[in-house]
């Protein structure tokens, strides 16, 4: 008994790490399908900005809490996915194509485990259920209808259970008129339990409760609806209330501008404690979105923090988040951390129990060119980082485990 037992120890060790090792800007292979990078690092590579070079790509934010604990609500921000739900390449529920853009491309399960905490999500009167569409007019057609919204939000459920500390907003563009259909359907998800009530949301911005307070409460679910109705009839909190955004899609990207979205109160409203930064386009963009997500959005977090008056954002929602070139928007998100939570540049600056504007600022050597070097193509087995001394010696380090390994075994 004891013998298996170590014996299937050993395999579960040899069997843990080995893939994992590549660090951020290394070159990587996105021909395989196990991903090569380090943990919160993706294989990718931009080439509508010229970076062809595969390389080990950031998506997963610094967690801010674990960094400076127990600040309000407020003063954190949060990765924010524009349309969570309209995911690439996915059939509809009803069997039918989906001919609806599609703005992401991984489960919201696994948006949550990058740390993804805002969700942005079109919920619709369809088949006698609420569905998630991206559709128009307000209706929800097979063709635009994505799945019932009963499956994402147990998503969202199960990790919430899981992760005990962990705080999840959702944004609904609401389209739903059935009587009590937003109330249904998250009973029927079990996520009423971790449930924000509308009453402990500040009026007048004042701060939010602590992070501390709203996981003690196990109040971890903060929920916005766009219908304006549903506050008094359905106690959930008319987004607008609670929330400034600038203007979503193409008007919102134009350079050196930040204009309020219309059903926004305007951006430098000081009544209310929470900022939002849309940042995409009218039409999904998979191509350009690495471009988008990068060092635009890092400026445009600059001339809306402007707009805004002088305040950074709490929410930061892109299409296809995963995409970018460079840090992409969990660097925007580690930004807006650092001057929230510490008045660093970067969450990662903020010292350990410092005073805010106390920080730690390392220095940085510069990455490696993002460009392939103009020659021949390299072959697959000759990927430069593969063959840096220490990959070597690393590689070997794991050859000489798993021999090890298979030894004990047999
Ligand atoms: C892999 O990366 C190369 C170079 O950027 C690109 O041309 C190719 O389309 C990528 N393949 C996949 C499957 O993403
Ligand atoms: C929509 O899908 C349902 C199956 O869920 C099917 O019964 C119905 O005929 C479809 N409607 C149209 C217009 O294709
Ligand atoms: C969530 O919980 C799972 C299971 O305990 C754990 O593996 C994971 O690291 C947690 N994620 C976060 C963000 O805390
Ligand atoms: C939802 O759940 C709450 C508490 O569990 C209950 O009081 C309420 O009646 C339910 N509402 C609907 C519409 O199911
Ligand atoms: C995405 O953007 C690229 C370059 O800007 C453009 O060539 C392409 O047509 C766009 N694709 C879509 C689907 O809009
Ligand atoms: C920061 O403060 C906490 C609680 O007061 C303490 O447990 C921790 O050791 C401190 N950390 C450092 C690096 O001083």
């Amino acid at each position: 008994m004891q013998v298996s037992f170590i014996k299937f120890l050993l395999i579960f060790i040899c069997l843990l790490p080995i893939c994992h090792c590549l660090k951020l800007g290394e070159t990587c292979s996105n021909s395989s399908s196990t991903n090569t990078c380090d943990a919160g690092l993706i294989c990718g590579s931009c080439p509508a900005n010229g970076n062809t070079r595969p390389r080990c790509t950031r998506v997963q934010p610094v967690s801010p809490t674990s960094k400076v604990k127990g600040l309000p609500f407020n003063r954190y921000s949060w990765l924010t996915t524009h349309n969570a739900f309209a995911l690439s390449g996915s059939q509809s529920a009803t069997g039918s194509a989906i001919l609806a853009p599609t703005n992401q491309e991984d489960t919201v399960t696994n948006q949550l485990k990058n740390g993804v905490r805002g969700l942005m999500l079109d919920m619709y009167d369809f088949n006698n259920d609420i569905w998630l569409c991206h559709s128009a007019g307000g209706k929800c057609y097979n063709v635009t209808a994505f799945q019932p919204a009963i499956n994402v939000l147990k998503e969202i459920q199960a990790f919430l259970e899981e992760n005990t500390s962990e705080i999840v907003t959702i944004f609904i563009e609401d389209y739903v008129k059935s009587p009590q259909g937003l109330t249904k359907v998250f009973n029927a998800s079990g996520l009423n339990k971790f449930w924000f009530p509308v009453t402990k949301m500040p009026k007048n911005g004042e701060d939010w409760p602590t992070v501390d307070d709203m996981v003690k409460q196990n109040q971890r679910l903060v929920v916005f609806t766009s219908d304006k109705t549903k506050e008094a009839s359905e106690g959930i909190a008319y987004n607008w209330k609670y929330v400034v955004e600038n203007q979503y899609g193409d008007g919102g990207m134009k350079a050196g501008s930040c204009p309020s979205r219309s059903e926004s109160p305007p951006l430098n409203s000081k009544t209310i404690s929470l900022v939002l930064e849309n940042y995409f386009p009218d039409d999904p963009n998979k191509t350009e979105a690495c471009v988008d997500n990068s060092a635009s959005l890092l400026s445009m977090m600059q001339t809306c923090y402007k707009a805004a008056g002088n305040r950074w954002p709490n929410f930061i929602a892109v299409d296809f988040y995963q995409r970018s070139d460079g840090g992409g928007a969990a660097e925007a998100v580690d930004e807006a951390n650092g001057h929230l939570a510490c008045g660093c540049d970067r969450i990662a600056y903020c010292k350990a129990n410092g005073t805010f504007g106390q920080c730690d600022v390392p220095v940085l050597s510069p990455p490696p060119p993002a460009q392939l070097p103009p020659s021949a193509p390299v072959p697959a087995s000759e990927v430069p980082s593969n063959h840096s001394p220490t990959k070597q010696t690393f590689q070997l380090h794991w050859l000489i485990l798993a021999i090890l390994c298979l030894i004990s075994i047999y």
